[in-house]
């Protein structure tokens, strides 16, 4: 009897002498939220492309990046891929909006340009891939080159209906939203490629 109940007790505290271990060791893995900040980079970061680009709106550029997970750990470059990620999923939503407005459209203009349109936003997620690819192999030039090729694929998604006189682009707030979240893209390799 004497024997389990020393044998328990030093159990007990081998246990204890365990917890503790791992505990600290949790603890020095782990960093507090506040040392792993960046200190408001995406504030900063939004405030310095509004300033440089009047196209660039400042709360949308702060809760776009807002949205974007560890957006509050992330360096300039993170906030790149960041932007160009969610300027991605956007296109692909986008594209798919075309497609099913191309479905259901009756007069033959519009369907002819939704096609276009289609094929646009494709073609813009296959450079948002090639940015986020070039912001993480900070070749920032070639992110640059892809962010404005998106946006001009936006851009000649609205003239198609721009074009004709009765015809108006049912696709105007994705075409804003995806050259607003390209612009804020755009602005992080200035930022990137000035230092
Ligand atoms: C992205 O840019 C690079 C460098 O300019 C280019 O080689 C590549 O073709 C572009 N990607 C797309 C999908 O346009
Ligand atoms: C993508 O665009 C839609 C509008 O088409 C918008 O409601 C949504 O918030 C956008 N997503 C992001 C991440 O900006």
């Amino acid at each position: 009897m004497k024997v389990s109940a020393a044998l328990i007790m030093s159990s007990l505290v081998v246990h204890q002498a365990i917890f503790f271990v791992l505990f600290f060791c949790i603890n020095q893995a782990i960093p507090s939220e506040a040392a792993r900040s960046n200190g408001g980079l995406v504030a900063k970061t939004c405030k310095k492309i509004a300033a440089d680009d009047p196209a660039v709106d400042y709360a949308f550029c702060l809760t776009s990046l807002q949205s974007g997970k560890h957006s509050n750990t992330a360096d300039l470059r993170g906030l790149g891929i960041i932007a160009s990620n969610l300027a991605r999923i956007n296109a692909t939503r986008s594209r798919r909006k075309a497609q099913n407005l191309k479905k259901k459209a009756t007069d033959l203009y519009d369907k002819t340009r939704l096609a276009d349109c289609e094929e646009l936003f494709q073609l813009a997620v296959s450079s948002l891939r090639d940015s986020t690819r070039a912001f993480r192999g900070e070749r920032y030039d070639d992110a640059n080159i892809n962010l404005s090729a998106a946006m001009t694929d936006a851009e000649t998604c609205d003239d198609g209906f721009a074009e004709m006189e009765g015809h108006v682009s049912p696709l105007t707030k994705e075409t804003r939203n995806l050259k607003g979240l390209c612009a804020v893209g755009l602005g992080i390799t200035w930022l990137l490629t000035r230092r």
